[in-house]
């Protein structure tokens, strides 16, 4: 994870939408034909563009209120506990249109965009009935045709026990099995399966129940385990062999072998133990140690992670958990690309891959986790074509 390919003085041929060619410039300069468009970075950093692994970007409201109230002493348990929380947000999103979800959708787009990110993994799991889970993957299929971003959608129909079953759950998670998961799967609405393992939500034999019956219909697993408290999640993980287990905050020992031996990718989430105001960090030096293909994402969604932005995630994992901007590119780019199956496709700049790129405004890589709190790309492309490009007057920066 330590070891990035730099290239001094680089360049890139692309041809439509894939990369043909990578090197030095004088390798690449004698390729450039009189139809070629040359684009000069003026020195700065090129990379390839962030893909993001755990995301809830389709949602209807915000959750201000909730972050004023933890600001004053309430918890993210003890607000969720009295049916606000993720209910609030679903409550609001049932009610929403499918092309309001899609216009706030794209708000959200442009903000990925703009620092960076050109694939995120997009869940579902503000609706948690039939017909608004399905509204929500639709949004996603629209935001991921009408938007330049790249959209992984993910089913999270196990994001919470609604209000309405919470007096009898299992009739939900027979919901999960009997009529959401075939219906998702027979419309191609998703191509993985999540669940939020927690005291409280979903116990590890209803996330089992849950994610063996997603596996049968063709789903990749992922599983949001351990985070806000040691409730075998990772356990549960390696015993499934899901592609991912997401959070971790509280994973011991044990987890972290068992994710090693079960090939298991742990996706970690700073943004939200810094925005729940927690110093409960996951153990991400134990898992680079043990050998584990680590992912950063920022779990972007209104409670617990209101931050699309990839380089706030950097500086967290350089400050908090301790990687060096070297291992949390790694982890940004290409890891969780491999986690979404598109690992031969985007998450690094090779010949045949798809030319999804960035230009930072910046002549070190390291100074994307450095300098925090500020937007670092100044030309962002997706497929090829030029998608973001930062227009004000004193936009010239490095060159
Ligand atoms: O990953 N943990 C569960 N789901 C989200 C929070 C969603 C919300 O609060 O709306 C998370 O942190
Ligand atoms: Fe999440």
């Amino acid at each position: 994870m330590q070891e990035l390919s730099i290239v001094e003085g680089g360049a890139l041929l692309i041809v439509g939408e894939r990369i043909e060619k990578v090197g030095a410039l004088k390798e690449i300069e004698p390729l450039i034909g009189a139809d070629c468009k040359v684009v000069n970075s003026g020195g700065r950093v090129v990379m390839p563009g962030f893909v993001d692994a755990h995301t809830h970007p389709v949602f209807a409201g915000t959750r201000v209120g909730e972050f004023e109230e933890r600001g004053a002493g309430a918890t993210y348990r003890e607000i969720a506990e009295r049916g606000e929380g993720i209910q609030s947000t679903v409550r609001a999103t049932r009610e929403a249109p499918i092309d309001e979800l899609v216009t706030a959708g794209k708000r959200y787009a442009n903000w990925f965009l703009r620092t960076g990110t050109t694939t995120v993994e997009a869940k579902s799991g503000y609706g948690l009935t039939l017909e608004d889970e399905l509204k929500i993957l639709r949004a996603i299929k629209l935001l991921d045709r009408e938007t330049p971003l790249r959209y992984v959608p993910t089913f999270l129909g196990a994001h919470d026990v609604p209000g309405e079953y919470k007096s009898r759950r299992e009739q939900y998670v027979s919901l999960l099995i009997e009529e959401m998961l075939p219906r998702v799967a027979q419309g191609k609405l998703a191509e993985y399966c999540d669940v939020f393992c927690e005291e409280k939500v979903f116990t590890t034999d209803e996330s089992w129940k849950i994610l063996s019956a997603a596996r049968c219909h063709g789903l990749g697993l992922r599983i949001h385990a351990d985070q806000l408290s040691l409730s075998g999640g990772a356990k549960l993980a390696a015993e499934l062999n899901t592609v991912t287990a997401d959070h971790l905050e509280y994973t011991d020992r044990e987890g972290i072998a068992a994710l090693k031996s079960a090939g298991v990718q742990p996706v970690l989430l700073p943004g939200s133990v810094y925005s729940l105001g927690s110093s409960r960090y996951p153990a991400a030096r134990a898992m680079i140690d043990a050998g584990l293909a680590l992912v950063l994402a920022t779990d972007f969604n209104p409670g617990s992670s209101p931050t699309p932005s990839m380089p706030m995630i950097l500086s967290l994992a350089s400050t908090q958990m301790k990687m060096t901007p070297a291992e949390s590119i790694t982890a940004s780019t290409i890891n969780p690309a491999y986690t979404l199956n598109r690992g031969e496709q985007i998450g690094s700049l090779e010949p045949g891959k798809i030319a999804d790129f960035v230009i930072h405004d910046c002549d070190d890589y390291r100074e994307l986790a450095y300098f925090f709190g500020i937007e670092h790309p100044w030309k962002v492309y997706t497929r090829g074509r030029l998608v973001y490009e930062r227009t004000a007057p004193n936009a010239e920066g490095v060159g």
